[in-house]
C-alpha cells in the first residue's frame, strides 16, 4: 500500500435506518482514524466500484437470526476488493445468534476473506410497530442507541487494527502469507443452534402470514412515496389503491415512513408507534436519489 491511505467501502442495507445509521457513525470514525472510507446503499447494486478499493466492509440488520435473504441471493454478484478480505456487522435487536458466523461462511465460499466482525445492538423496529406511542421499550430505546454509539467505536478501532496490521499482507505481492491465517470466522453458539431450529420455522410462518396482512387505510393520500423507498419494488401506488406484491422482504420501510402512518399489517399497528431511525431523521427517499 505504500504511503496512499487505505480505503475501505462501506456496503450496507436499512429497511428502518439502524444499519445506515451505524454505516454513517462507523465512515465518520474511520475518516476520522486517516482511512478513506465511501458508503452505498446495497440496494443501489453498484457492486462494480468495490474492486477500487482495499476492504469491503459489510453491513445488514439480522432478519430471523440471518443475513436478508436477498442480501444473500446477490452475494455473488459482488466484486472483490484489491485485497479481496471482507469484514461484517450487523445491527439487531435482541438476538442475532449465528447471524454473523453463518454470513462469513457464505462469503468464505464465495471467494471472499473474512477478516473481522461486529455486531451493534439497536431498537427493534420489527418490534416496535406493534407498541404504544408512549411505550416503555420506547423510552428504553434512547439508551439501546446510546451503548449502540460504543459498539460502533469499537468496530471502527478493529477495523483500524485490521487496517494495519493485516490489509498490507493481503495484497497482492505479498509473499509467503496464508490468507487462511489472517481470516476470521465468528464462533460457533451452541445454545443459538437449538434455539434458531426451534423458532425459525416459527419465523417463517409468522412472516409469510403478515405478507399477506399489508394494506393502506383510510389515511393514505396515494402520495407514492411507499412506492419509491421499497427496496423489493413491491409496491404499486395508483390512484384508486395501493397494491402490495409477493417480492416483500419484510424490511418494515414503507410502514415506519409512511408520512400519513397509513400502512398496516393487519389491525395491530393501527396508532402505535413509528420508528424513523436513531434520531427519527432517516430519509431512505433522500439516501436513494442522492
Ligand atoms: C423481518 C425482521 C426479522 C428480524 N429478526 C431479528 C432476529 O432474528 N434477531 C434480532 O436480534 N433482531 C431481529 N430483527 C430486528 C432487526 O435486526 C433490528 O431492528 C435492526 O437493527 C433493523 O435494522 P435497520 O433499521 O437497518 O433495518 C428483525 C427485524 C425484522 C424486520
Amino acid at each position: 500500500m505504500g504511503h496512499t491511505p487505505a480505503s475501505v467501502l462501506i456496503l450496507y442495507f436499512s429497511g428502518t435506518g439502524n444499519t445506515h445509521f451505524a454505516a454513517k457513525k462507523l465512515s465518520e470514525h474511520l475518516n476520522k482514524h486517516g482511512i478513506r472510507c465511501d458508503i452505498a446503499p446495497f440496494e443501489l447494486g453498484k457492486f462494480d466500484t468495490i474492486k477500487n478499493y482495499d476492504l469491503l466492509i459489510l453491513g445488514f440488520p439480522v432478519y430471523a437470526y440471518s443475513m436478508p435473504e436477498f442480501m444473500k441471493n446477490s452475494i455473488n454478484k459482488l466484486q472483490k476488493p484489491k485485497t479481496g478480505a471482507v469484514y461484517i456487522f450487523s445491527t439487531y435487536a435482541l438476538h442475532p445468534g449465528n447471524a454473523l458466523r453463518k454470513s462469513a461462511k457464505l462469503l468464505k465460499n464465495s471467494g471472499f476473506i473474512p477478516i473481522g466482525y461486529g455486531k451493534v445492538k439497536m431498537p427493534g423496529s420489527d418490534g416496535m410497530l406493534f407498541l404504544k406511542k408512549e411505550s416503555p421499550y420506547i423510552k428504553k430505546s434512547k439508551k439501546i442507541i446510546s451503548s449502540g454509539f460504543n459498539s460502533i467505536e469499537k468496530i471502527a478501532i478493529d477495523i483500524k487494527e485490521i487496517v494495519k496490521e493485516k490489509l498490507p499482507n493481503l495484497h497482492r505481492g505479498s509473499s509467503g502469507i496464508n490468507s487462511n491465517e489472517l481470516e476470521i470466522i465468528p464462533p460457533i453458539s451452541l445454545p443459538s443452534i437449538f434455539i434458531e431450529a426451534l423458532i425459525i420455522p416459527i419465523f417463517k410462518i409468522i412472516e409469510r402470514k403478515a405478507k399477506k396482512r399489508f394494506y393502506a387505510d383510510e389515511k393514505c393520500n396515494r402520495c407514492g412515496i411507499c412506492e419509491k423507498i421499497c427496496p423489493s419494488k413491491n409496491i404499486t401506488v395508483t390512484k384508486e389503491k395501493v397494491i402490495f406484491d409477493g417480492r416483500c422482504y419484510l424490511c418494515l420501510r414503507c410502514i415506519h415512513q409512511c408520512p400519513q402512518e397509513a400502512i398496516q399489517i393487519g389491525k395491530a399497528t393501527v396508532g402505535k408507534y413509528r420508528y424513523r431511525g436513531p434520531f427519527q431523521d432517516f430519509n431512505p427517499l433522500k439516501i436513494l436519489s442522492n
